[in-house]
């Protein structure tokens, strides 16, 4: 036999040598759930390992993530109060400014802070935007949306990353920001968000939930391939920096699609779903924890993602997975 493919297997040394995807620390965005008060850490049921942080103890908390390298974070906040007009969404001392401004004054430029940017904590109906009769009001929202992107960038915030999927919201966005001198603040648009029932643990983190219907006339229809390449150059031409997929494991066909069609860096958001999916797994002892969760980073960075958005960072950084 000429052509023996299993030579390059032989031992770990020429496994590593040619190795074709590699995985790094700097490829991942942790997030976090803060919410009001003090000296808070509570466990979120449906997300083992996963927690909501007063911002005292956030601090805390990021002070760990960055002693294992792990310097980009991505802020929800939850526990507001709702009201039709998400006003606590764009309060200048809204739970995820005031996050912000206390990670800024303790960490500086050490920490990468970007924010989440959606209505669906702040509202009363839980829909990712402001409510005419039974449908989201698109251009309304982009303005509150807008509203509170400059409240966490006035804050101190890095990156903005609006998540709600309304039309032009990154260029609505982009405006605002620009006007108020905050040209450097980028933007990492959720632009290929699926409507997903992965989404389900967050909801019950978030407590975002819609109490009626569903997030269709809005977020994707999973069936359309053809579509999000629509959304993706969208994004691209009101500005944004880098483009998301959302979520991450089911969708390996969009990112790298995405990727072999933009110059944009590409991230994947491994959603809250196909984390405790894993978790449950592993806990049953049905899987082996380490192995699974590496083979689907790997899977990620081979799909095209540049930016891996992931509640397993923390562990796996932690326990030396890679
Ligand atoms: C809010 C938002 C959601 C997620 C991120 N931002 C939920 C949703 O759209 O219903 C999902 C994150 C996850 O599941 O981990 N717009
Ligand atoms: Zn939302």
């Amino acid at each position: 036999m000429l052509i023996r493919p299993r030579r390059l297997r032989k031992s770990p040394i020429v496994r590593e040598m040619v190795a074709e995807t590699r995985l790094s620390k700097d490829m991942f965005i942790y997030p976090y759930f803060v919410i009001p008060g003090k000296g808070a850490e509570n466990g979120i049921d449906a997300m083992p390992g996963v927690s909501h942080f007063s911002s005292d103890m956030l601090v805390r908390d990021v002070e760990k993530s960055l002693k294992l390298g792990l310097n980009k974070v991505l802020l929800f906040g939850v526990g507001e109060q709702k009201t039709d007009d998400a006003s606590s969404a764009y309060d200048r001392n809204s739970v995820v400014a005031n996050a912000v401004r206390e990670l800024k004054s303790a960490f500086g430029n050490d920490l990468f802070v970007v924010t989440d940017v959606c209505t669906c904590a702040y509202t009363t109906h839980g829909h990712c935007g402001i409510m005419h009769d039974d449908t989201v009001h698109n251009d309304q929202t982009v303005d509150v949306l807008a509203k509170m992107a400059l409240t966490h960038a006035q804050a101190g915030a890095d990156m903005i990353a609006p998540s709600d999927m309304m039309d032009g919201r990154v260029l609505g966005i982009r405006k605002v920001l620009d006007q108020n001198n905050l040209e450097n603040t980028s933007i990492m648009s959720y632009s290929i968000k699926f409507a997903s029932a992965y989404y389900g643990p967050f909801r019950e983190a978030a407590d975002s939930a819609p109490n009626k219907g569903d997030r269709k006339a809005y977020q994707m229809d999973f069936r359309n391939p053809n579509e999000t390449m629509r959304e993706a150059v969208l994004d691209e031409q009101e500005g944004a920096d880098i483009l998301m997929v959302k979520p991450a494991l089911a969708y390996l066909d969009i990112i790298h699609r995405l990727k072999e069609n933009t110059d944009l860096p590409v991230a994947c958001y491994n959603v809250s779903g196909e984390y405790s999916m894993v978790k449950a797994a592993a806990e049953k002892g049905w899987i082996d924890e380490q192995k699974v969760v590496m083979e689907n980073m790997y899977a990620f960075s081979r799909a095209g993602a540049n930016i891996i958005i992931t509640y397993h960072a923390r562990e796996i950084l932690e326990k030396g997975w890679m």
